[in-house]
Formats: C-alpha cells, structure tokens, sequence
C-alpha cells in the first residue's frame, strides 16, 4: 500500500485533497495527515475521513525537524505532498516573519527528512518516492499586458513576503532537484476556491458577509485580476502530476478563468439571489449597496493568469469545472455549512477582521 505524507491537510487546499484522494483510491493508500493547526488548520474539514484506517492524523509543526524525521522513520513514506505554509498575503504584509519560518525553513525541514529517509549509500534515491511542492503562481509577479500568461519559464519576481517566500522555498526544492536529484516536482496554482476555504479570502469573505448583509470590501478600483481555479481540479492536477508528470518538472496548474474582483463578487450576489429560496429573510441583505471600496492592498499585483498548456499537453489535465458550476457548488457547501462558518468566524477572527478591515 502506498503511504502518502500530506502536510497542510487541515488547511483549505489540503483538506480537499484529502478528501479527493480517498475517495477516489479508497483503501489503496494511506494518508498522513501532518498539521500545526495554526488558525488556518481546522480538523472539523476532516470529519468525514476520521477514523478510517488508512487516515492518520498528527500534530507536528514541519519548522520542528526531530518531530518530522520521527514521522520519517515511524512509516515508510512513498509520496510527500507540501501544502503545509502560510498563505494569506495580507498578514504576510503585516507579519512577514512567520511566512518565512514556515515556508522558507519549514519546506527545509521536508526536504531534509525526505532526503535523509529515501537516500541510498550511492547518493540515489529510493524507487518511486516522490516529493511534490505545491506553490502559486504570484512567484510570477504581476501581468500587466492584457493579452500575457505565466508559464513555467516566466522569470520569478514575487512582490509580497508571502509570494517573496514561496518563490524561496521554490528554490530551495529547485535547488534539491538539481544538487542531489531528489526526486520531486513543484507546482505553481493560481487562485483556488470551494468548500472548506477560510473566509479571510476573498470569495468566502464576500459570500460570508453578504449573508450577513455586512459591507463588501473590495481593495482599490476592483480591477485587479485572478485566475480562478477550482479546488476540486486543483486535488486531481496534483495527483495527475505525481501520476503521469515527468519528475524535476514544474507544471502550472491554472484555471482558465481570468476575473476582475469586480466582477466576482457580483457573481457572487446575483447567484446568491438565485439561490436563496424566496422565503428566506436573507434575501434583503444581499445587496450591490454593500460593496465598499476600501484603501488598496501594498504592493497589489494587478493581474494574474496561468496558460497551463503544458499540463494539458503532458499530462492530459485541465480545469473542468466552469466558473458558473463551481461558485454554486461552493455556495451550495457554505449553505449546508452555517455551524462550519460560525466556527471559524468567532474569537480569532473577530479579532482578526477588526484590525484588518477598521470595523468595516
Ligand atoms: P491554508 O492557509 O488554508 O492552510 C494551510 C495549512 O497549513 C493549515 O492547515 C495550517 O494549520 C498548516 N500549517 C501552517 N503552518 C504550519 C506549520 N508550521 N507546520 C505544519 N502545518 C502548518 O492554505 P491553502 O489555501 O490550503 O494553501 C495550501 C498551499 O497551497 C500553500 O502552500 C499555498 O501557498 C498554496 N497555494 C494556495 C492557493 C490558494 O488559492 N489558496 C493558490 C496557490 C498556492
Ligand atoms: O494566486 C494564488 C494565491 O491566491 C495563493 O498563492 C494565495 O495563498 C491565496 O491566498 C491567493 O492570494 P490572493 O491575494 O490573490 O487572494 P485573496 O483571496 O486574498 O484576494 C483575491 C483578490 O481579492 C486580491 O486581488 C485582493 C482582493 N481582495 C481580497 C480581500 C480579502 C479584496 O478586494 N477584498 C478583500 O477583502
């Protein structure tokens, strides 16, 4: 049976992956779910998978290399898939330090365990173990041709500390690849979105608030641009990647799906109105009165999108899901998930979102 390593599997991105991965093998692997639950991990994403046999979860910090080489040693691990990291630009604008320990000298830490457990006397590695890094797309930098894309030749030129750190942790797994041949591929996604995303984001953020007929943030003109891809398809590129991708590659995995923020969040209202039966009272909430131009985030990339033409032509993926599809289904799922959402929004986050957002 092969055992798969998942770091940030508490998180957004990971959980799903989770998620799609046993069910779509079942019992033919094992996962190992290892996450600090930092305020982004939540174990309630996992409830549907807790107590599967082949699902196993630790609390472990990947910055704490003894903890981490115990999980080495402790299981045979066949397959590492890195999600675990700090991931919101905006507290990396205020905050940087931590997005540096843990993507920059956290993503050390596995490499170090995996290249310690898998290494041969003669300096190769193991047959079939595979490490995949899963990074963004903002290691690009920002679009501001209408017409460009970013493959996965564009030179890197991140603007925040958040996508600063990426990019270094990109190059440290670079790195490995190219001094040691460690056997391992790195991924560049753009915007996900679905079930199970924290609402500091923008798409859970708008849905959350304009169901409390709370105001819409929307950071300068609203122009900027993003790719949007959804987390579903995310889950299966990666797995399509370790499966058929050709190791020491980078696949960019986007969505086809160019939105100005703009125009997401009136998507967002007009599929709510849709959506809501007509008795519901939250129907005189959600409203275009709510959207709120606020002062812009520093450093604000104007526009980001993905050609992923060479995973198409590789591997054979691409973003099925449309946009219209996939915004429903991830309302449908906050529908169905009120308990979720009130969970995740109390105490920290209160707090979080006062500071952030001046009481907006
Ligand atoms: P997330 O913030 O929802 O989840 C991150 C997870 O990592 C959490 O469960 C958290 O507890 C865990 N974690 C944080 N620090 C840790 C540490 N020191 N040790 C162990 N676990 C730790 O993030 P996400 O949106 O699911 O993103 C997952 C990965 O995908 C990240 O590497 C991110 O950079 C990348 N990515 C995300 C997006 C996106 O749109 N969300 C797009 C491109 C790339
Ligand atoms: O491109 C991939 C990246 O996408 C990932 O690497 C990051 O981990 C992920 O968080 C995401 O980064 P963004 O900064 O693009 O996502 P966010 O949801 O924070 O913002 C999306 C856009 O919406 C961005 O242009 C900023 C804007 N925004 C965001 C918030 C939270 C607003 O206008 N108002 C808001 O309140």
């Amino acid at each position: 049976m092969r055992t798969y390593l998942v770091t940030g599997g508490a998180g957004f991105i990971g959980s799903n992956y989770i998620h799609y991965m046993l069910k779509k093998y079942q019992d033919e692997i094992r996962i190992i779910n290892v996450d600090k639950l930092t305020y982004a991990g939540n174990l309630e994403n996992l409830k549907g998978v807790e107590g599967r046999g082949n699902y196993t979860f630790i609390k472990a910090d990947i910055c704490d290399s003894g903890a981490i080489r115990r999980i080495f040693a402790e299981y045979d691990i066949d397959r590492v898939v890195h999600f675990a990291a700090e991931s919101h630009v905006d507290r990396s604008i205020r905050d940087p330090e931590v997005f540096v320990k843990t993507n920059v000298l956290g993503t050390l830490v596995m490499l170090n365990a995996a290249k310690e457990a898998w290494e041969l006397p003669d300096g190769t590695f193991k047959e079939g173990k595979k490490f995949l890094h899963v990074s963004t797309d903002e290691v690009y930098g920002s679009l501001e041709d209408e017409n460009a894309y970013f493959y996965e030749t564009t030179p890197y030129d991140p603007h925040s500390p958040y996508s600063a750190s990426k990019a270094s942790s990109d190059m440290l797994v670079k790195s490995y690849m190219d001094t040691y041949r460690f056997p391992a591929n790195i991924t560049n996604c753009s915007n996900n979105y679905g079930p199970y995303q924290f609402p500091e984001k923008l798409i859970p953020l708008i849905i959350h608030n304009a169901l409390q007929g709370r105001k819409l943030p929307v950071y300068g003109d609203g122009k900027n641009v993003r790719d949007w891809l959804y987390v579903e398809d995310h889950a299966k590129g990666i797995d399509m990647v370790q499966e058929k991708g050709r190791l020491f590659e980078t696949y960019n995995i986007g969505g086809h799906n160019e939105k100005q923020n703009i125009q997401i969040i009136h998507i967002i209202l007009d599929t709510l109105q849709e959506m809501l039966p007509e008795e519901d009272p939250r129907r005189e909430l959600v409203s275009e009165g709510l959207i709120t131009y606020v002062e812009d985030r520093k450093g604000h990339d104007r526009r980001y999108a993905i050609a992923p033409d060479k995973i198409k032509a590789e591997i054979g993926w691409y973003p099925e899901t449309k946009f219209e599809d996939g915004i429903r289904r991830t309302i449908q799922w906050f529908f169905e998930h009120e308990e979720w959402m009130k969970n995740v929004t109390s105490g920290d986050y209160q707090k979080y979102y006062e500071e952030m957002y001046c009481g907006k």
